[in-house]
């Protein structure tokens, strides 16, 4: 029997199941614990003072005592080719994207700019504790390869795929349904399964695909039983009207999706702010998850997600910053966005739930909880290390905290990537703060 090569120390916390349905017998938390890792995954895991005693004395030992050991976070909507247009001022989403979005992804026909880009925005993930995303890529096949690269490099979970999009954009980023299909094929082949990398088939939104187009990519989503699908629903109201203009034969924006097989298990739609109950009801029937993004839906003045009518009808959901319309690579800066979200709705987050849905909801939601999103024996030891007094002001709020939830409520909402002390993929350190960035 191997002995453990690496251990970490801290107070470690991670969940079982939602806090939402079973409460504090979701979390397992150890005050003082020890995280023992083999082979990049988890071996075990228990009281400092228990695992002290059986593991051997010359274990390279992490010392994080005095901060927070968590799963590495997962967001489940981000645009990797939007980081250079993050905080552009002044439009809602169909304004946004053309003055600003198509513009800064049409660059990414550039091999050069799309590689060094998907590096700077690995490391910043990194640096913020993500350790798995599931991307948009831009339409360019080269883009999506990049991205793939970059992630393969740093052993990250990493799932993206090349946007598919034959119509209402620029010449210049448009594919062709056939040309798209063969591209994603393409991809699928060379990347899908690849270490830690996954693929998703990515039509942009209904409104820049054809019916052609539309009908290849549920085809191809069908074809392959483990592969992802990534989407926008029902994010704006104008995009909604629009919408309903362009397919006056669905019953609703969701049901355009459906019509084409979209639906299912791995498949993931950014935003659905603006659907009805039975919308909801189908997207739990057919296993498809919604990725709530808070910062982007209040940057782009969006509307107001409803966590509470997605859970009581049992949709699969998890949390994505979606920048470049999102404002913050930083998902504990997006987990106080979805606090006051919610509270603009009437609706409460807890933060128990709150760091849920960051780690094993949005684990979940990717169908990938059986691999990451908690410590249990054999998962993959990908984990951030919070440090609870990152600044003057949590130092002084934290100290004024009598209990563990507190203590959350104060790192979402005053945290951001300073409370980010060391990220570790696959047990091995990725980012630590202060030092100079792996290669
Ligand atoms: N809907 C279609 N494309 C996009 C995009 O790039 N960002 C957002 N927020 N919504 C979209
Ligand atoms: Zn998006």
């Amino acid at each position: 029997d191997a002995l453990p090569l690496r251990a970490v120390r801290g107070e470690i916390l991670h969940f079982l199941s939602d806090p939402a349905e079973h409460g504090a017998a979701a979390w397992q938390h150890f005050g003082d614990g020890i995280l023992a890792i083999r082979d990049g995954c988890v071996a075990e895991l228990g009281p400092a003072q228990d695992m002290l005693a059986k593991l051997p004395s010359d274990i390279a030992l992490d010392d994080h005592r005095g901060k927070l050991v968590l799963p590495g976070f997962v967001d489940t909507h981000i645009h990797y080719a939007q980081t250079d247009i993050i905080a552009s001022h002044g439009e809602q989403l169909l304004a946004w994207l053309e003055k600003y979005t198509f513009p800064a992804e049409a660059r990414f026909a550039d091999p050069v700019h799309a590689a060094a880009t998907a590096d700077f925005f690995c490391d910043e993930l990194l640096r913020n504790g993500t350790t798995t995303a599931m991307a948009f890529a831009t339409v360019h096949a080269a883009s999506a390869e990049a991205l793939f690269a970059a992630a393969l490099r740093r052993r990250m979970r990493l799932i993206t795929g090349k946007v598919l999009m034959d119509r209402n954009c620029p010449e210049e980023l448009r594919d062709t349904a056939q040309a798209g299909d063969a591209e994603s094929r393409a991809l699928i082949a060379r990347w899908h399964g690849r270490e830690r990398l996954l693929y998703a088939v990515t039509p942009r939104f209904a409104g820049t695909s054809t019916r052609g187009q539309m009908q290849r990519a549920g085809r191809l989503f069908a074809e392959h039983p483990d592969l992802h699908l990534q989407s926008h629903l029902a994010e704006n109201r104008g995009e909604v009207e629009w919408i309903a203009r362009l397919y006056p034969e669905a019953r609703s924006y969701l049901d355009v999706y459906d019509r084409f097989g979209q639906l299912g298990e791995r498949s993931i739609y950014a935003h659905c702010i603006w659907l009805d109950r039975a919308d909801r009801e189908r997207m739990a029937a057919t296993g498809s998850a919604m990725s709530f993004c808070p910062s982007s839906n209040l940057f782009l003045g969006s509307g107001l997600f409803d966590l509470a009518q997605a859970r009581a009808l049992g949709v699969r959901v998890g949390i994505g910053t979606d920048v470049g319309a999102g404002t913050s690579f930083s998902m504990l800066q997006t987990l106080g966005d979805a606090y006051k979200v919610l509270q603009l709705a009437g609706q409460r987050l807890s933060a128990a739930s709150a760091f849920h849905l960051a780690t094993l909801g949005g684990a979940r939601s990717l169908y990938l909880d059986g691999r990451i999103g908690n410590f249990l024996p054999g998962r993959e030891a990908d984990f951030v290390v919070l440090d609870p007094q990152a600044t003057p002001l949590m130092a002084r709020r934290m100290a004024g905290c009598a209990s563990l939830d507190e203590r959350l409520f104060v790192l979402m909402m005053l945290g951001d990537d300073r409370a980010v002390a060391a990220t570790h993929v696959m047990g091995e350190p990725a980012w630590r703060r202060g030092a100079p960035p792996p290669d």
